[in-house]
């Protein structure tokens, strides 16, 4: 048994998948009344990937998991819990954490989904984390894995812009305390439940009912403006609480990354902080708002373009449905970037829209 003390949890390996088909914003001129200028300069968002036919949340979570544990040098076999954030199940029951074990080789694992839409992932953190404290594992996995397209209306120009498909995972070791993540505080006001939410498909407006699905409840729905507000006011503070718990002061943080869900909450927030905005990664341009994916993408790529360096302290945040939201300071990073996204798989996006082209990654700091 570990002294729960004198532990914490570090990564010791990241690994993403992103689909090959894209939806830009010239795609979406041809679907709803928008442009590509209104677009940009609302969210700065370009374009996003969205699975194919063929493709589901669990393939490309799978794919992510490999790879996670492939950077880490991990066997399957040591991984000994397995925490899946998704708002967006295989199907509702059995889990989908239960369903991609096999595929994953994860046999030793405990297995469970969380919901909390896009801090999914810092949620799923926080949890295998506490586990590992405990000293019950050493070795876990965390996954934030969506499919938003297949519950996105296409019809809503408000909506359908702004939404991706990704996951990214990460392998949890244990840690002395000091290292890996130094704090964390999650957050839930489910006053704001309606602000953003997919009323249709569960035990009200179940699935198997026509009128729900001529109502059009099975989709996402957003109260934009509300939820703008509220997401740079809750960010910002529950970011504040983060370095004050751990007692840091904003300019010691290297590294800023934020949920990607639009770039003018990012700007806010970075300006409330006073953090720079050299000092906040971003790359929504390219992927939108992938939910719990969205995270651990953001972070692999930083990794992988020498943004993100060993030793560095980094501070992430997101927010989401519910609405739930989540900080976290973390330093060091060990592992090797894994690169290439594979083959994958399936999409109800309309048909004709988006394309497939072989993979062009841009990221930058941000110009805010
Ligand atoms: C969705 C969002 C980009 C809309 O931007 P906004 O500036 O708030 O825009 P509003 O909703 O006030 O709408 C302004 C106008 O633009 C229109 N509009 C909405 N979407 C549009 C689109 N894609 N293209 C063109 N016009 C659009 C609206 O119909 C409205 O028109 P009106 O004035 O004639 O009624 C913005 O509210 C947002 O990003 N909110 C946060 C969303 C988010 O991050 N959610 C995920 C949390 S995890």
């Amino acid at each position: 048994m570990h002294d729960r003390h004198a532990l914490t949890a570090r990564i010791a390996g990241l690994g993403t998948c992103l689909p090959d088909k894209i939806l830009t914003n010239k795609d979406f001129e041809r679907m709803v009344d928008t442009s590509d200028e209104w677009i940009v300069s609302r969210t700065g968002i370009r374009e996003r990937h969205v699975v194919s036919e063929g493709e589901s949340v669990a393939t490309i979570a799978v794919e992510a998991g490999k790879r996670a544990m492939a950077d880490a040098g991990v066997e399957p076999e040591e991984i000994e819990l397995l925490v899946l954030a998704t708002a967006t199940v295989e199907q509702p029951i059995p889990a989908t954490s239960a369903i991609i074990q096999p595929a994953l080789g994860i046999k030793n694992a405990t297995c469970f989904d969380i919901a909390a839409a896009c801090s999914g992932f810092l949620y799923a953190m926080h949890v295998a984390r506490q586990f590992i404290i405990t000293g019950e594992v050493k070795t876990a996995m965390v996954i934030g894995a969506e499919t938003l397209s297949r519950y996105t209306d296409y019809t809503d120009r408000a909506t359908c812009i702004l939404f991706g498909d990704g996951a990214g995972a990460a392998v949890l070791q244990a840690a002395p305390a000091g290292e890996g993540i130094l704090r964390s505080a999650l957050h839930t006001d489910g006053t704001y439940a309606d602000f953003i939410q997919m009323p249709g498909g569960g035990s009200k407006y179940p699935p198997n009912v026509k009128e729900h699905i001529d109502a059009r409840l099975p989709f996402i729905k957003m109260r934009g403006n509300e939820t703008f507000k509220v997401a740079v006011r809750s960010i910002t503070e529950v970011c504040q609480e983060v370095l004050a718990g751990a007692g840091v002061a904003a300019d010691k943080v290297d590294l800023f990354i934020p949920h990607q869900a639009n770039l003018r909450i990012i700007a806010a927030v970075g300006e409330r902080l006073g953090l720079p905005p050299e000092k906040t990664y971003l790359n929504l341009e390219h992927v939108g708002n992938t939910s719990s994916a969205s995270i651990p993408l953001a972070m692999r790529e930083a990794i992988d373009r020498g943004v993100l360096k060993r030793g560095d302290l980094v501070l992430l945040a997101a927010f989401g449905g519910g609405l739930t939201w989540e900080d976290r300071l973390r330093l060091s990073w060990p592992g090797q970037p894994v690169r290439g996204d594979g083959e994958r798989p399936r999409g109800e996006v309309p048909r004709g829209a988006g394309r497939v082209r072989p993979r062009r990654r841009r990221a930058r700091r941000v110009p805010l």
